[in-house]
């Protein structure tokens, strides 16, 4: 019970990386706001964790939305302890191929909804006398990655905003750091492999191209956050851990 009477948010909760965190916080004693754009998914995924969860719909590039959902989290709990900024998405593409368009939406969900709901977190933090804000990276924030450049963009972004605001917030008794995913099967992956004509061979070559000769699972990268949201990691700040099967050491 690691996380026991804690009380955390977070975003993008309702599938992948993001559910499988809550999963495991609630398995660790905290209480959480699954919030997501897709409120839907986010209440079917609150029925199946149970009563320490509650739903929230939240767009992360909205400031008012974001700012709503931190209101709902003091409402719900009176205090807020860990924000997990895990909201995000990517898309194919480099500087010529992708538009205008998508990498506005991309910068606004990836970089933006980490500012916004941090922005709106952190005061709260500070009234209950600390917190801690793990945002979700990529390992390609280190390594080059081929056709997302929009995506790598961001989450370079995001690791250079980890950075700094756990410097704006260390006398805040805020500690930020990062988790660093490589390739993981998530939702995302789920709809890739219905879309293309061949999802046995394209699991072949993503799995061949990893040197674990596998794709993490979201559990994997669940544990990365607990670790860093507990006080385990009482001494980590602004600091990135990579979790990708060795993809970066490659
Ligand atoms: N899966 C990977 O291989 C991988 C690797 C590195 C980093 N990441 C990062 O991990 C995070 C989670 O990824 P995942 O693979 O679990 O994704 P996913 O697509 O399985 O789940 C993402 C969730 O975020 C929600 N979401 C998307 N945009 C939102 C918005 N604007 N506001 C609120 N909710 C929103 C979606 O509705 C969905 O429920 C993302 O930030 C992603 O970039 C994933």
């Amino acid at each position: 019970m690691r996380l026991k009477d804690k009380t955390a948010v977070i975003t993008g909760a309702a599938a992948g990386i993001g559910r499988a965190t809550a999963a495991l916080f609630v398995r660790e004693g905290a209480r959480v706001i699954v919030a997501d754009q897709n409120f839907e998914a986010a209440q079917k995924t609150c029925d199946e964790l149970g009563q320490a969860t509650s739903p929230f719909a939240c767009d992360v590039s909205v400031a008012a939305q974001c700012e709503l959902l931190m209101r709902a989290a003091e409402a719900r709990f009176g205090r807020l302890d860990i924000l997990i900024n895990n909201a995000g998405f990517g898309a194919l593409g480099n500087v010529v191929t992708t538009d205008e368009a998508v990498l506005d939406r991309i910068l606004a969900v990836n970089v933006k909804g980490v500012f916004l709901c941090s922005k709106y977190a952190v005061p709260l933090m500070k009234k209950g006398g600390g917190g801690v804000i793990v945002n979700t990276a990529s390992n390609t924030a280190s390594i080059g990655l081929k056709d997302r450049a929009a995506y790598v963009a961001s989450k370079g972004a995001v690791a250079a905003l980890t950075r700094s605001m756990a410097l704006d917030h260390v006398a805040d008794n805020i500690r930020v750091n990062c988790v660093a995913p490589g390739v993981t099967m998530s939702s995302y992956f789920d709809k890739m492999l219905r879309e293309v004509p061949d999802p046995a061979e394209f699991r072949r070559v993503l799995d061949a191209r990893q040197p674990m000769r596998r794709t993490g699972k979201p559990e994997e990268i669940a544990y990365a956050f607990l670790y860093l949201a507990s006080s385990e990691s009482s001494f980590a700040t602004g600091s990135m851990l990579t979790v990708d099967g060795g993809a970066t050491a490659e």
